[in-house]
């Protein structure tokens, strides 16, 4: 796979443009919004993608779904898709995961290329070789490990991206520097908000991801670091998405997420109170970090108990044990956590 930590147009176009001739027929999933956003952008610099067959799902979490997959699968049949057809994925991690997921199920896997078009995307889902879709309002639990033939990450994509989905994608660059500590740390907290174009600081979170799953593709061990603020995360996500009316972005939860692991390492001794405030402090400064009603803690509790990788009675957590020192398999009983929330 050629995971491409940022091109120019001229590089993109060259990849690009090699690649009708090796397909039988190509096809591009979007969603609603790139479809109307993006979708002429890739047109303008490669003008023969237009042949392609464009296949659009409504943007949205709820599209990352098995009856969302059922469709395509279907519009890839009747289209007459066959193995050496070619998926191409514009979109951010919905479409991202739900394509990738799409072409690596259909006729037990056809090649795909990734385009994110949003922030987190770009640094975060695109990459790793994780696809899938969320069942039942569980997130990601059906799904599959597939590397994509071309992973681009094209920033002129993102100038038409809502602010708000570009600080959503901020979140997984700072789990990024958290995790690696030093010079990116210090870097993402002393840039001004205009940030989201400094490619430096992009090009750099990816390549703390790319280095960590070019390690441990299949997540057995090291891998694990990048869930730090996801157990708390997945499950502010999932509570959220069943009874807000604009329930929270992914990347939004990820950082409530991390607000409220870093709190759990402090209490339990791990984190340092300094590094724990410098934490909180610098995500506050972007995100609402919401309190939770006991019943919710309770309702959280149960959607982090349906985590993989939980141990009898005890919840598993990537924790931050220090800026640059993130720990995985840390398992906690629910009365620690649920003291977190309450605090
Ligand atoms: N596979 C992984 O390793 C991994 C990692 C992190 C997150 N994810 C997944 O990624 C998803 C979240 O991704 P996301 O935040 O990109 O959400 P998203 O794909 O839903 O995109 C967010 C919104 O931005 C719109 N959009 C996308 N690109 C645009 C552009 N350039 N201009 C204007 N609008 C644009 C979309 O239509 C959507 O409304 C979640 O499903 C999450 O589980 C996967």
């Amino acid at each position: 796979m050629q995971n491409m930590p940022i091109v120019s147009y001229a590089k993109a176009l060259t990849l690009l443009d090699q690649l009708p001739s090796q397909y039988s027929k190509i096809f591009i999933l979007t969603d609603s919004n790139t479809l109307r956003e993006c979708l002429p952008v890739l047109f303008r610099f490669c003008p023969y993608l237009a042949a392609a067959k464009i296949l659009t799902v409504a943007a949205g979490e709820s599209s990352k779904s098995i009856t969302t997959a059922a469709g395509l699968w279907a519009e890839l049949l009747a289209a007459g898709a066959d193995r050496k057809a070619l998926l191409i994925n514009l979109g951010g991690g919905m479409i991202t995961d739900l394509g990738g997921f799409v072409a690596s199920t259909y006729m037990r896997g056809i090649d795909f290329v990734q385009l994110p078009t949003t922030l987190l995307a770009q640094v975060d889902a695109s990459s790793g070789g994780k696809t899938g879709v969320n069942l039942n309002g569980v997130k990601n639990i059906v799904g599959t490990f597939a590397e994509p033939v071309l992973n681009l990450q094209i920033t002129i994509f993102l100038h038409t991206l809502p602010h708000r989905e570009l600080i959503s994608g901020f979140a997984e660059m700072i789990k990024h520097a958290i995790i690696a500590g030093g010079q990116h740390w210090a870097d993402i907290r002393r840039d001004p908000p205009n940030f989201i174009y400094n490619e430096d600081l992009i090009r750099a979170s990816i390549k703390i991801k790319s280095e960590i799953v070019a390690q441990d593709p299949r997540e057995k061990g090291l891998r694990k670091v990048l869930n730090l603020g996801h157990t708390v995360g997945h499950a502010v996500e999932s509570l959220s998405m069943r009874q807000d009316e604009n329930p929270l972005l992914h990347g939004e939860a990820v950082a409530i997420g991390i607000y409220y692991e870093a709190r759990l390492a402090q209490h339990l001794g791990y984190l340092s109170q300094d590094d724990c405030a410098a934490i909180t402090v610098f995500l506050r400064q972007y995100y609402r970090i919401p309190t939770y009603t006991t019943d919710e803690i309770g309702e959280l509790l149960i959607f982090m108990q349906q985590d993989k990788k939980n141990q009898s009675d005890k919840i598993s957590f990537s924790l931050p044990f220090g800026i640059g020192d993130v720990r995985t398999d840390i398992f906690i009983d629910k009365d620690t956590i649920t003291a977190i929330f309450h605090d």
